[in-house]
């Protein structure tokens, strides 16, 4: 699944319009204007009209199997309706005209392009789908109203908890829960708009037809969209969406502005061609974000947070108030600097803004407002937990707590080494974290792999599943895979990225811990500087003390698999057939070779996979008629990697 280019203005939106004019050498262009969602985008897969899988985006590669929790969704029918539907006119999807002569037209006069073989031609924008395809995968996104939000976190406080910070987050934990009951329970609401794999043929000639398929089929899709002719009317229809988006049901920070027409979607392509998916961005469509919201409060006071490398982040405490659908009690003040350069002093009147998921920031001081006899901040010399004077590397603008020791520093070092993206220990989360450290029972990272049962049944009343729990979760990470304990080692600029470059070159600690900077350097993604850090954190004393101990408590990291690709395909036989996203039909071959693969022209009942792409056709079809598994080029590139 590709990503959208952002514009922020009316400019940028023009030259959008410009370029597609320039490449399609027409500017008599048609666009559906929709509200960008802010949920969770996810493909879901109908195979003869039944659903069978729901992805989540994930990197745009490769995401999770969600499933079972989306079909927990009301509203989200399990089975396409196979007869007509709803008439544009009729039904719940309400296409806007915003001015005269640019009417909610597909702009493709019947016949033009080849449609769905049961459907009659289409008249303007009356759904007429009589049947569906064979097989196709429908995106959209996946969102938490409100209400239900805030319903979820006033029983999350009442239970003592902590809040969810915004509907999103809070929808991605929903569909990662593992008991869909839990999932139920939370109002989750859908919304379509896109079209991925489609077989046999495409379901309509325009993204407005397709919409109103969608209806027809009895999908959910956004309740207002607009259709309209060049880009005057796209930005007066931008212009409406503003002000009419407060009202609608999803949060949304922007309008998606899409060419109409399929056929001049494909002639107009994507951007990043020739990459990996997650890097891809179509040519055909934009994303236009609206001004982040922003509300005015006042600073109760300014605290001093101290992060897992040491680094000193001012935090603005705020008077509450409600931005964007939620309570914003805290403000990133970003570093000593930036409160100079804005003079932010305790007591005054700010205006914070929130764009998307980004945590909010003060963006100015209303000095007009300012109370009398206010005091400069200053900003802290010591660490404000273990009063250590803090430090300022040249030319960095953080100042940092030194002390290895610092407790705060501690604990966040252990929440990143239990945390998904480092070991993924199930259970140790930030509030364990916390318990832990307070009862003297986990100092170091190693201390992580001491803990015994007896430990921690004291901790929690009738605790034994949950020790045992925990326990088990634990030890099923002592081989945890190499390049997570790398990352949860939290060596400077050493991000997942990289991790997994190093593990893959370098298949141990040790082997990483001796080599040379030409070795590093070799690594692509790892620069001097980076190369310079990793060198140094082996080469510090306290850190191969840690790597030592770690070995003594028993943790062996994996490397990745043996020979990488060298043996996945070895005695097997692949078809490729129709057009992959990124690689030619050469460069597969040869990543198929490479992996000791044959590939062959015909499927048969000894083919072991085929890889399907755009416009695959009969070897398809005998591939699924034979059973034999087939692939796209994600699942090709995830195989090689196994
Ligand atoms: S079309 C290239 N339409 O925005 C992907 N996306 O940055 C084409 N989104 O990942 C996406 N509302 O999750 C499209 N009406 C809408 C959308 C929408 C929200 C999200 C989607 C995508 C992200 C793009």
């Amino acid at each position: 699944m590709m990503t959208l280019d952002n514009t922020y203005d009316e400019a940028e939106l023009r030259e959008f319009h410009a370029r597609l004019v320039k490449l399609l050498g027409t500017d008599d262009l048609a666009y559906t204007v929709e509200p960008k969602i802010d949920g969770l985008a996810v493909s879901l897969t109908f195979e003869n009209g039944r659903l069978v899988r729901a992805v989540t985006r994930g990197d745009g590669e490769e995401g999770d199997d969600v499933t079972a929790n989306v079909r927990t969704i009301r509203g989200l029918p399990h089975t396409l309706r196979a007869d007509g539907g709803p008439s544009l006119q009729g039904g719940s999807l309400k296409a806007e005209t915003v001015r005269e002569g640019t009417t909610a037209e597909s702009g493709v006069s019947p016949g033009e392009l080849p449609l769905f073989a049961s459907e009659p031609p289409p008249s303007g924008h009356r759904s007429t789908g009589a049947g569906f395809p064979a097989l196709i995968e429908i995106r959209g996104e996946i969102f938490l109203g409100l209400e239900e939000f805030q319903r979820i976190n006033r029983e999350q406080e009442e239970a003592g908890l902590e809040p969810y910070a915004n509907p999103r987050n809070l929808a991605a934990g929903t569909l990662k829960l593992l008991d869909s009951a839990e999932v139920a329970k939370r109002r989750l609401e859908i919304v379509l708009y896109g079209l991925g794999a489609c077989e046999p043929a495409e379901p309509a000639p325009s993204q407005s037809a397709y919409l109103a398929r969608l209806v027809a089929w009895g999908l959910p899709v956004v309740e207002k969209f607009w259709v309209v002719r060049g880009i005057d009317a796209v930005w007066s229809a931008v212009l409406e969406l503003d002000q009419v988006r407060r009202g609608l049901p999803y949060g949304t920070d922007g309008a998606v502005v899409k060419l109409d027409r399929l056929d001049q979607q494909r002639l107009a392509g994507a951007r990043g061609e020739g990459q990996s998916a997650r890097k891809l961005s179509p040519r055909w469509a934009c994303a236009y974000k609206f001004a982040p919201d922003r509300a005015e409060t006042c600073v109760r006071s300014i605290s001093i947070q101290v992060g897992r490398t040491g680094a000193l982040t001012p935090v603005a405490e705020l008077e509450p108030v409600l931005l964007a659908g939620t309570t914003v009690k805290r403000a990133t003040l970003h570093n000593s600097d930036e409160i100079a350069r804005k003079d932010v002093r305790p007591g005054d009147y700010v205006l914070i803004e929130k764009a998307g998921e980004i945590i909010p920031a003060v963006v100015q001081v209303l000095l007009a407002k300012r109370p009398g006899g206010l005091a400069p901040y200053v900003f802290p010399t010591v660490c404000p937990v273990c009063g250590t004077p803090a430090t300022r590397a040249e030319g960095e603008v953080v100042w940092r707590c030194p002390n290895p020791d610092c407790p705060e520093k501690v604990r966040r070092r252990l929440e990143h080494f239990a945390s998904k993206a480092c070991l993924d220990i199930d259970g140790l989360g930030e509030e364990v974290v916390a318990l832990l450290i307070e009862r003297g029972l986990v100092k170091t990272i190693p201390d992580i792999f001491r803990l015994r049962r007896e430990d921690l049944l004291p901790l929690k009343k009738s605790g034994e599943v949950w020790a045992g729990n925990l326990i088990a979760a634990i030890e099923a990470r002592r081989r945890a895979d190499l390049w997570r304990v790398l990352n949860g080692l939290g060596i400077p600029q050493v991000g997942a990225a990289s991790s997994k470059d190093l593990a893959g070159r370098f298949r141990s600690l040790d082997a990483l811990a001796v080599a040379s900077e030409a070795d590093l350097l070799n690594v692509g993604g790892i620069g001097e500087r980076t190369c310079g850090l990793i060198q140094a954190w082996f080469a510090a004393p306290a850190n191969r003390a840690l790597l030592e101990e770690l070995r003594q408590v028993g943790v062996a990291p994996t490397p990745p698999a043996t020979g990488g690709a060298a043996a996945v395909l070895a005695g097997k036989t692949v078809v490729l057939t129709g057009t992959l996203p990124t690689l030619s039909r050469e460069e597969a071959t040869a990543l198929v070779e490479a992996a000791g693969g044959k590939v062959s022209g015909s499927v048969s009942k000894k083919t072991h996979y085929v890889v399907a792409g755009e416009e695959a056709g009969s070897k398809l079809e005998k591939a699924r008629a034979l059973n034999v598994p087939v692939l796209d080029e994600a699942g090709l590139r995830r195989l090689l990697q196994a």
